[in-house]
């Protein structure tokens, strides 16, 4: 159950809206960012926020790649598998990606840290190849930009552990 707080902010964002399906997006990224992803109590909670059923929502999720139905890792990787990106080296970045961190498309890593995803078209097909990362994008991907920007989010993650 999410916070008092946050359902009272939430459902002044909803009710702003001129729809709240406007909103529904928007609240289901707070609720998957307080939950890690979209649960059968989160779904239930945004519907309740929203004035919506739980079956419209569902529908919206299922249709947008960046709404989690079960568990991910704190970070999900979007590698862009769309035609541009394919010709640049699309596969070199996803063999990399589950070498280095030992899983499979569509799986998370054993430490529970990374999620691989692929996704369509990111806007960056003039720094393909692509990816995304909880919402950041990166391009012009290589090995050695890939283990930059891994080793930092590893670090990062270890240090929020200590706090
Ligand atoms: S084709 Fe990959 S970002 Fe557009």
């Amino acid at each position: 159950m999410i916070p008092e707080e946050m359902r009272s902010a939430l459902a002044r964002k909803a009710a702003s809206a001129e729809s709240p399906r406007e909103q529904a997006i928007d609240v289901m990224f707070e609720l998957q960012d307080h939950y890690g992803y979209m649960t059968d109590e989160a779904m239930e909670e945004a519907a309740g926020i929203l004035g919506m059923t739980t079956l419209e929502l569902e529908e919206l999720a299922t249709f947008y790649d960046h709404i989690y139905r079960s568990p991910v890792g704190r970070y999900v990787i979007h590698v862009c598998d769309s035609a541009v990106c394919w010709m640049e080296g699309y596969q070199r970045i996803i063999d990399y990606l589950c070498q280095r961190l030992k899983l499979t498309v569509g799986g998370t890593s054993p430490d529970g840290l990374f999620t691989l995803l692929p996704v369509c078209c990111i806007g960056y097909c003039d720094r393909a190849p692509a990816m995304m990362i909880n919402r950041n994008v990166y391009g012009r991907l290589t090995r050695e930009k890939i283990d930059r920007i891994l080793d930092r989010l590893i670090e990062h993650s270890q240090f929020h552990e200590m706090e």
